[in-house]
């Protein structure tokens, strides 16, 4: 290997998971039902019926966990805390036996030389939040900084980097848009409401999280989308701009000062928005939501590719990828490295972040167990070498990117596919609760290790 093929010498290798998705103990301790609680036990919500009451039983099992973690050699674990853990009314009265379960895991992780990046919010809601309106209601906004006031007041400079949200579009457009995630709400105006209070939430916390952990970094995490246009069509790249624009620019912009893209506002009036639905926005609202951050964390999967329905108008040939199990993963989600490096780079040079961290990449392949007990997930193997490589491109550009987190450090409850899809450099299984390291993770340990891009896997 050239030197080149190395990463900088402080450069964080992380993973990451979510606190709905592995740590199951859904009813103990005092714990509130969260709206992903009740989205799950309604039936037809999830595949199968699946729900995450055990899920990776990683409230039980988290020492085992933090092993794992270690023997891989993470440098940081990204993990989220459960509101409905700390606040089981989602404000008031703090549940002491929730917050002792994050001191738990943040000492364990310390112990383990593991820095803890801690995410307030990957998509469970508190019920009892959610029955006054939810993220459709500005006083949800207003108990977020209560939840964040009371955790952070907690856990402080222990943990090294606060995150407020997780993906605010998927909680606005897929919770109540589509309908397809808690609560499955289908309604333009509330997933528009919904989009301002989360983003309101964020710009509340952040102070308060600096003012209660001094030393740590504070940012939030969005899955600003790389999206393509299929053709040079007048068509495909308005249905690009578009898309970028809703998924991307509607929850960047405003973090960034810029606040909320104009172009985007025709575009959802035009889709039956109502003509006022800005004035939910109050003054002030746009300097709390734009308050400086240390880090930007950026979800990146695939690429969004953007075709519209247009007559005699054929996508470019690059756009014709083989769907082989190289190609594209199980949700068939193309893997696509350059999408990382295009999209990083148009962050850091449009936006200036001060630091970017990729907080979450990863594959879902179901691949398990051969009869060795080994598993030889190697298009998993190739996703991550892909994706290490375009990081070393980003670099090279200049980009002030520092840390990467790969999703996901066990196979856990893939939300509305439940436990059909697997994200995991760790196989679980839900039987026995048993984990085994994939050939993805023993990739990943070398590339830690040697702290660089490498081809093979470490026995
Ligand atoms: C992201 C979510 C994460 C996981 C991956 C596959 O959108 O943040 O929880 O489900 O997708």
């Amino acid at each position: 290997m050239s030197e080149n093929n190395h990463f900088p010498k402080d450069f964080i290798w992380g993973a990451a998971t979510a606190a709905y998705q592995i740590e199951g103990a859904w009813n103990e301790d005092g714990k509130g039902e969260s709206n992903w609680d009740r989205f799950s036990h309604t039936p037809g919500k999830i595949l199968e019926g699946h729900t995450g009451d055990v899920a990776c039983d990683h409230y039980h099992r988290y020492p085992e966990d933090i092993e794992l973690m270690k023997h891989l050699g993470l440098a940081a674990y990204r993990f989220s805390t459960s509101w409905a853990r700390i606040l089981p009314e989602g404000r008031g009265k703090v549940n002491q036996k929730g917050l002792d379960f994050y001191s738990r895991l943040v000492d364990g992780l310390l112990e383990a030389d593991i820095m803890p990046f801690a995410t307030l919010y990957h998509w469970d809601l508190p019920q009892a939040l959610e029955d006054e309106g939810g993220w459709t209601v500005r006083s949800t906004a207003e108990a977020f900084a209560e939840y964040a006031e009371a955790i952070s007041k907690h856990l402080g400079d222990r943990i090294k980097s606060w995150a407020t949200l997780n993906e605010p579009a998927c909680s606005a457009w897929l919770g109540h848009l589509l309908g397809i995630d808690a609560p499955g709400i289908k309604d333009i105006n509330k997933a528009l409401l919904a989009s301002h209070h989360l983003l309101l939430a964020h710009g509340l916390a952040v102070p308060l999280l600096r003012k209660n952990a001094p030393k740590a970094e504070v940012g939030i995490v969005l899955n600003t989308s790389w999206a393509e246009a299929a053709s040079n069509s007048r068509a495909d790249l308005d249905d690009a701009r578009k898309g970028d624009g809703l998924w991307g620019r509607w929850f960047i912009d405003p973090v960034f000062g810029r606040g909320y893209p104009q172009d985007v506002v025709r575009d959802v009036i035009a889709q039956g928005a109502k003509p006022d639905f800005m004035d939910c926005v109050k003054p002030g609202d746009l300097a709390t939501i734009s308050a400086p951050l240390d880090f930007i964390g950026i979800n990146y999967y695939t690429r969004n590719l953007h075709r519209a329905a247009e007559e005699g108008n054929e996508p470019q040939e690059r756009f014709r990828a083989e769907k082989s199990p190289e190609n594209f993963s199980e949700l068939e989600w193309e893997k696509y490295a350059d999408g990382l490096h295009f999209l990083l780079t148009r962050v850091a040079f449009e936006y200036q972040p001060r630091k970017i961290y990729v907080t979450e990449n990863g594959a879902s392949y179901s691949i398990g167990p051969d009869e060795d007990g080994r598993v030889h997930d190697k298009y998993r193997v190739s996703y991550y070498r892909d994706h290490v490589a375009a990081m070393q491109r980003t670099l090279a550009a200049g980009v002030p990117l520092a840390g990467y987190f790969a999703w996901s450090l066990l196979d856990n409850f893939e939300w509305r596919s439940g436990y059909t899809q697997r994200f995991g450099i760790v196989w679980v299984d839900f039987e026995t609760q048993e984990r085994t390291l994939k050939d993805s993770a023993l990739y990943y340990r070398n590339v830690i290790k040697k702290n660089a891009l490498v081809e093979e896997i470490e026995q």
